[in-house]
């Protein structure tokens, strides 16, 4: 069981940690000044007092989304935008078998740079590592633990073990806030 959750927000990186604590606590059921949240030494939050609900958060510049699940989850989010670096970026961060999925054709270079780049992010935020995994000495286009998916102009990967017995999308819901949790 995964759920999303996305929200437009002014200051994204502000407000993370009111976010976060709104999502679990929907979630949980219980108070969001209750919730005793700390980060591993890599920077991942975690619950001290629900060791088995997971989540993690990423942020743009005017959306945030959150994952909850009873797996170790990992989730980025990028807007899809012309990215005029991809290449050099490409050459020093990815392996070789990405940068020619990314390459071989002419078009939709940007959008399949997105799809791995955040395949990658997705995968070092599950694995709880953060920078210290380096993106070069992994590969994700065939990670089963992997999906991808888009929303309007935003692209999402989301990691988790739970995919790999993964038949329909029952165990899988997005939720839209048509209320800002900030009010
Ligand atoms: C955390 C990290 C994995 C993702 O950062 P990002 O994509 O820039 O930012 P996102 O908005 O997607 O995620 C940020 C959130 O990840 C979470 N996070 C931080 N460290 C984490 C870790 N080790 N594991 C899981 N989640 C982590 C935090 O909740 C953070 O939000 P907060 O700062 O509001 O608390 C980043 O530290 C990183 O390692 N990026 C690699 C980028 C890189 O190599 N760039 C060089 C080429 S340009």
């Amino acid at each position: 069981m995964i759920n999303i959750y996305i929200e437009e927000a002014m200051d994204p990186k502000m407000k993370s940690e009111i976010f976060i604590r709104w999502i679990l606590s929907e979630y949980l059921k219980v108070d969001r000044d209750e919730l005793n949240i700390k980060k591993t030494k890599y920077g991942k939050p975690y619950l001290v007092d629900y060791p088995y609900v997971h989540f993690n958060v990423t942020h743009t510049k005017d959306m945030i989304a959150g994952a909850i699940s009873d797996n170790p989850i990992g989730i980025d989010m990028e807007r899809i935008k012309p990215r005029p670096h991809n290449k050099r970026i490409a050459e020093k961060f990815l392996t070789k078998n990405e940068q020619k999925y990314i390459f071989h054709r002419k078009d939709n270079q940007d959008l399949r740079f997105l799809e791995v780049w955040t395949r990658k992010e997705a995968y070092v935020k599950w694995a709880g590592l953060g920078m210290k995994l380096s993106f070069d000495t992994f590969d994700v286009l065939d990670d089963d633990r992997i999906i991808t998916t888009f929303i309007n102009e935003y692209i999402f990967s989301i990691c988790s073990d739970c995919f790999i017995d993964w038949k329909d999308d029952e165990s899988f819901s997005f939720c839209f806030n048509e209320k800002s949790v900030y009010e």
